[in-house]
């Protein structure tokens, strides 16, 4: 029965790494992701052959309250709170792993009765309990500042400075655990673990958090690796890996995007020590208001538009709308794509989720290394709810904050179209000199209803 369930295991490990290396590519993610599930049905399925198993009840109670949990959850949580979920998710794998190291442990010393219990054991057991409380406790803190029922501890250089503490009382619990394993020091290690993952998380900027939920889901993963050495499990070790190695890199791929490091995300807050520029100077007299009337007329006339969408586009729920638009702009023989900004919105992947919810065809999506030499050859760029990733100062401005982000070149087309509903900043909380441009045409208000309004207005034309 072992040879069955190590097959089983090496099946699905290959069925999540190729599903993972489908799902990098949209055109074939739906594929990788069925692939991936497949992987984790057989991994279920051939862990149930486990003799070791004590309870098929408890399994299937669990099977049927957890399934039940998640189906209602992913039915339910709107697009917007998808970042709360993943957070939660996490915290639940975090949780998952400082529960087996624990109990695992304790029945180890249990067994030993006195006896020297393997290094090895203990180090892995001791890291899975550190690193899953620290996973767990962080990604609560994350879901309730996302859902904004956070209240901060206090000062955060205070609390930074607590972290410190609790990072390195952590690291010596750990030791103490290898070098003199007791329930107590486990139990030490645990609420200091967890306090840790509290005042790791807390002082960050709630707007952060997306980077904070990429790096919490890379040590769940982590974690759950730890939890397959402790319990022998060669599949848990590979999936484990998996989830913290794609969870580091989504991690630094949003840093590189946003132009910062990981340890600015962490301790530095958002000020990246630019200079921010006074809005009222950059757009006094220079802000260009438009009708939709008059975004329709240019559209009439356009044979190429780029459409760039942004978080106000999430907030609004514009996509269907934009979607009737590119439908009626189309009939009309024009030539639509979305350029597509790696951190356009708040989570990795937003903009794409929400354009292909809206049943928008992968092919129209343009990254940004695509889109941006054809800018020039664009007649109309309509920005919806975008504000920081198309913001021209990044590119030109060396003292600006965000300088050195990388940017979609709208305004190097001929005609720009900005919605949004006032000239308030985006996330870096900085103007955009954008909207005081000669090509620039601002039409305030909601994303969605404006969009709307242009969709009726070209049908009258
Ligand atoms: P932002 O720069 O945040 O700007 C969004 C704009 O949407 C705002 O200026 C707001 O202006 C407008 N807006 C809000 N509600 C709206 C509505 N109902 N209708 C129309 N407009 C609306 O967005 P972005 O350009 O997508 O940039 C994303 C930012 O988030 C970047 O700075 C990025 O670094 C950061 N960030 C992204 C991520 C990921 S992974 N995507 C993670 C963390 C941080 P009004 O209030 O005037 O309408």
């Amino acid at each position: 029965m072992d040879t069955v369930i190590q097959l089983g295991y090496l099946a699905s490990a290959v069925l999540f790494i190729f599903g993972l290396k489908r799902l990098s590519r949209p055109r074939t993610a739906v594929r990788g992701n069925l692939m991936s599930s497949i992987g984790m049905l057989l991994a279920v399925v051939v862990t149930l052959f486990n003799a070791d198993i004590v309870s098929y009840w408890v399994i299937v109670a669990g099977l049927i309250v957890g399934g039940t949990v998640g189906a209602l959850l992913a039915i339910r949580v709107a697009m917007t709170g998808m970042p709360q979920l993943v957070a939660l998710f996490n915290g639940f794998g975090g949780l998952a792993s400082l529960l087996v190291g624990a109990a695992t442990l304790e029945e180890a010393l249990d067994l030993a009765n006195g006896a020297d219990l393997d290094v090895e054991f203990l180090s892995t057991a001791a890291l899975t309990v550190l690193i899953g409380s620290v996973t767990f406790s962080g990604s609560v803190v994350a879901f309730a500042k996302l859902q904004e029922i956070w209240r901060d501890l206090g000062n955060p250089t205070v609390i930074r400075a607590a972290n410190i503490g609790l990072v390195a009382l952590s690291a010596l619990l750990t030791v103490m655990i290898v070098v003199g394993p007791t329930s107590w020091w486990l139990w030490c290690l645990a609420v200091v673990a967890l306090m840790a993952g509290v005042t790791l998380v807390s002082p960050i900027g709630g707007a952060d958090m997306p980077v904070v939920i990429a790096l919490l889901n890379s040590l769940s993963g982590l974690a759950a690796s730890t939890t397959g050495f402790v319990l022998g499990n060669s599949l848990l070790i590979i999936a484990g890996a998996l989830v913290g190695a794609s969870g580091l890199i989504l991690t630094f791929i949003m840093c590189t995007a946003m132009n910062r490091t990981l340890v600015n995300v962490l301790f530095g807050g958002i000020d990246t020590g630019g200079v921010v520029a006074n809005g009222d100077e950059i757009y006094a007299g220079k802000i260009t208001s438009s009708s939709a009337d008059e975004v329709a007329m240019i559209l009439d006339t356009a044979e190429r538009v780029a459409i760039v969408p942004g978080y106000g586009m999430a907030v609004a729920q514009a996509q269907h709308a934009v979607r009737d638009l590119t439908t009626a702009l189309e009939a009309r023989g024009v030539d639509v794509v979305f350029a597509i900004h790696p951190v356009a919105g708040r989570m990795p992947g937003h903009m794409n989720v929400l354009l292909a919810e809206a049943e928008i065809p992968y092919e129209q999506l343009k990254e940004m290394e695509v889109v941006n030499p054809t800018f020039p050859q664009v007649d109309a760029a309509i920005i919806i709810g975008a504000n920081d990733v198309v913001n021209p100062d990044a590119r030109e401005n060396p003292n600006s904050p965000i300088a050195g982000m990388p940017i979609l070149d709208v305004d190097r087309a001929r005609t720009v179209v900005v919605i949004k509903r006032s000239l308030s900043p985006g996330f870096a909380g900085i103007p955009n000199p954008l909207f005081a441009l000669d090509n620039t045409l601002m039409l305030f208000g909601d994303g969605k209803a404006a969009v709307e309004d242009i969709s009726t207005a070209l049908a009258e034309l």
